[in-house]
């Protein structure tokens, strides 16, 4: 009986000096990692000449990658030339692998609303959500890239904005792919390739 009683006080005692441990955690350890010598961002330091604890940039350093890309170019970023004006025409080089890259985001991202050809009868508007225009009437064939990418950045009455969910280059890439299937509802048999010219003529007739 008194062996019992015993092993039970033990076991609280270890439960007790367990779970004080665990309470305290990492803090009981003289060397507290969190509060290591660092210096804030910005603040006062005797080390350096200019009394600043922040360094700054070396000479002629660039930012790299799309983001840095976005920061050293605003007509990339924001779609307009100095800050209100829509850019005419996309700042990127467009050719075939940008067309199918923006008709492959497009496709996710756009045609459930705008339909696979941008008249606005994708499936979600089927169901019953707000008509979009299409993009084949003569008003947003006349509007600048810009403008487009700009609806995807911060959203056009009932459509939200895609900034979240599509990066700046893909925007532009769907721009692309908008300019090509707006082309494609309005091309000028005559100007196209003889051979293509002939195939569009005989699905014609
Ligand atoms: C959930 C449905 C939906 C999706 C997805 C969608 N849109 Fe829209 N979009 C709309 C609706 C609805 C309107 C009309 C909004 C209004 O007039 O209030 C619209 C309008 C537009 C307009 C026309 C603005 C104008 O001046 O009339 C453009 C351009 C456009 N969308 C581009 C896109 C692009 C590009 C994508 C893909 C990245 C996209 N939309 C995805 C629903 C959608």
């Amino acid at each position: 009986m008194i062996d019992w009683i015993n092993t039970k006080r033990k076991f609280s005692m270890l439960v007790l000096v367990v779970g004080a441990l665990l309470i305290t955690g990492c803090d009981v350890v003289p060397l507290h990692m969190r509060q290591q010598a660092r210096f804030d961002p910005l603040e006062k330091s005797t080390l350096f000449e200019n009394g600043m604890a922040s360094r700054p940039l070396p000479a002629n350093t660039v930012p790299r990658g799309e983001w840095g890309k976005m920061m050293m170019d605003d007509v990339f970023f924001t779609g307009k030339v100095d800050g209100d004006v829509f850019v005419q025409t996309a700042p990127i080089a467009v050719d075939a692998d940008v067309i199918r890259r923006g008709q492959d985001r497009y496709n996710v991202f756009c045609s459930p609303c705008h339909g696979y050809v941008g008249n606005g009868d994708g499936i979600v508007v089927q169901r019953g959500f707000q008509k979009p225009p299409s993009f084949h009437d003569q008003r947003l064939r006349d509007v600048e890239d810009g403008y487009y990418y700009d609806v995807m950045t911060n959203g056009f009455g009932a459509m939200y904005s895609y900034a979240s969910r599509i990066r700046p280059a893909d925007r532009w890439a769907i721009v692309a792919y908008i300019r090509t299937l707006q082309y494609s509802q309005n091309v000028v048999v005559e100007n196209l390739p003889a051979d293509n010219a002939e195939a569009v003529q005989s699905q014609l007739k």
